[in-house]
C-alpha cells in the first residue's frame, strides 16, 4: 500500500530520533512492499525560527492530506513564552484539539532482557503490561488562563460526553486484553474528579460489565504504579494526571526514552510521538535514544494502518536490540552507551 506519513520533527532530539524512526518505517516498506511517501513540516520552536507560528497553516494542510502524523518533541527554552511569542508547546496542544486527538494510548512494557536496567527489582517488573489511556484535548491543559503580575490561574472542565468517549476507548481495549481498566482521579477533592468518577462507574456498569473495574486517587495511584506495576492493564485517567504518571511509570521500562505513543481521534489522521520531550541538553549531540521513537513508528504502523505484521516485526528488532546490549547512555553507564545512530542501524538492521 502507499503510506502517506506527515513528518514533524520539532525541536531539540526530535529530528535525531524521527530521521530513526522514518528509517525503520523505510526499511519496514522496503522489505513488505510498501510505498513511503515523507513530506516534513514544521512546528513548535522550529516554526518560530522560521518566522512562523507555533502551528502553521501549511503544517495542517500536509497534516490533513496524509494517513498519520510522525511528531518528534515539542520545546525550546529560548521560547519561555516572555519573548512575545507563543510557546513552542502550543503548537503540540494546537495539533492535537485540531484533529480531535482525544485519547493518546502510551503502553508501558519493560522489555524482559534488560530488566535490570530499571532502578525497579527486577521480580516487581517481569510480566507488567500496562496500557495507559490519556485524555488529551481537554482538562487543565485546554480551560481559560489567567496571568497577572502575582496572581495566575488555570481552569479544569471536563463535560460528561467527554470523559464517556475517552472511557470507551479504554474499555474497548481493555477487553481486547486482560480485561481489567483501573481509572484514576482526584474525586476526594476535585469537582471534574468527581464527575469522571461519576460517568465512569455508571458507563462500565451498563455497557462494560464483563470488565474488573478498580478505582483509584491518583496520589496513592502514583505510589502502586511503582508497588504493584503488574496488577494494572488499562489505566484510563485525565490529561494532567495522565501526563505526570506515564513519565513516573517510564521508569519501569528503564527510561523515559523508550516510552512510545499514540494520539487518535474519531477520524484520521492519528498523530503519533514518543511520549519524551525535546530533552534541548542532548540535542544535536547524537545521544539520544531512538527506542521510543521507532516503537511509535510501530504504533502508527499498527493503529493507523492496520498493519499488524510490520509493526510486530519493528518491535522484535527494538527487542532484539536490546538484548544485544545495544543500548543509548540514558540506559546504560557511560562506557557501554552507544550513539543514536549506531543503536538506530542495530535496530533498522535487525527488522525482518
Ligand atoms: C507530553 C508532553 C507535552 C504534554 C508537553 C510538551 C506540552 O509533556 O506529550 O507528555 O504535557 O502533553
Ligand atoms: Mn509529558
Amino acid at each position: 500500500m502507499q503510506i502517506k506519513i506527515a513528518c514533524l520533527p520539532g525541536d531539540g532530539i526530535g529530528p535525531e530520533v524521527i530521521a530513526v524512526a522514518v528509517a525503520a518505517l523505510q526499511r519496514v516498506a522496503d522489505l513488505y512492499g510498501h510505498e513511503l511517501v515523507v513530506e516534513e513540516a514544521l512546528i513548535g520552536a522550529a516554526a518560530l525560527d522560521a518566522g512562523a507560528e507555533p502551528l502553521p497553516q501549511t503544517t495542517l494542510d500536509l497534516c490533513a492530506a496524509s494517513d498519520a502524523i510522525l511528531l518528534g518533541a515539542i520545546g525550546d527554552p529560548r521560547y519561555s513564552g516572555a519573548e512575545g511569542k507563543p510557546r513552542p508547546e502550543s503548537g503540540l496542544l494546537g495539533i492535537r484539539k485540531h484533529f480531535g486527538l482525544f485519547a493518546n494510548l502510551r503502553p508501558i512494557v519493560p522489555a524482559q532482557a534488560v530488566l535490570d536496567l530499571s532502578p525497579i527489582k527486577p521480580e516487581y517488573l517481569a510480566g507488567v503490561d500496562i496500557l495507559f489511556v490519556r485524555e488529551l484535548t481537554g482538562g487543565i491543559y485546554f480551560g481559560a488562563k489567567e496571568r497577572e503580575v502575582d496572581r495566575a490561574s488555570d481552569l479544569c472542565e471536563y463535560s460528561a460526553a467527554e470523559i464517556q468517549r475517552v472511557l470507551r476507548v479504554a474499555a474497548d481495549l481493555a477487553r481486547k486484553r486482560r480485561g481489567k481498566i483501573t481509572s484514576i482521579d482526584k474525586a476526594n477533592v476535585m469537582a471534574t474528579s468527581g464527575l469522571w468518577r461519576e460517568v465512569c462507574s455508571r458507563l462500565l456498569a451498563e455497557e462494560y460489565h464483563d470488565l474488573e473495574v478498580e478505582h483509584l486517587l491518583v496520589d496513592a495511584a502514583a505510589m502502586h504504579l511503582l508497588q504493584r506495576p503488574r496488577d494494572f492493564d488499562v489505566i484510563v485517567t485525565e490529561n494532567l494526571f495522565g501526563d505526570v504518571l506515564t513519565d513516573e511509570a517510564s521508569v519501569l521500562t528503564g527510561s523515559l526514552g523508550m516510552l512510545p505513543s499514540a494520539s487518535l481521534g474519531a477520524a484520521k489522521p492519528g498523530l503519533f510521538e514518543p511520549v519524551h520531550g525535546s530533552a534541548p541538553d542532548l540535542a544535536g549531540k547524537g545521544v539520544c535514544n531512538p527506542m521510543g521513537a521507532v516503537l511509535t513508528a510501530a504504533m502508527l504502523l499498527r493503529h493507523a494502518l492496520g498493519l499488524e505484521t510490520e509493526a510486530v516485526a519493528v518491535e522484535k528488532a527494538v527487542d532484539s536490540t536490546l538484548s544485544k546490549r545495544i543500548l543509548t547512555g540514558d540506559l546504560c553507564g557511560p562506557a557501554d552507551a552507544l550513539g543514536t545512530a549506531q543503536v538506530g542501524e542495530a535496530i533498522c538492521s535487525a527488522i525482518a
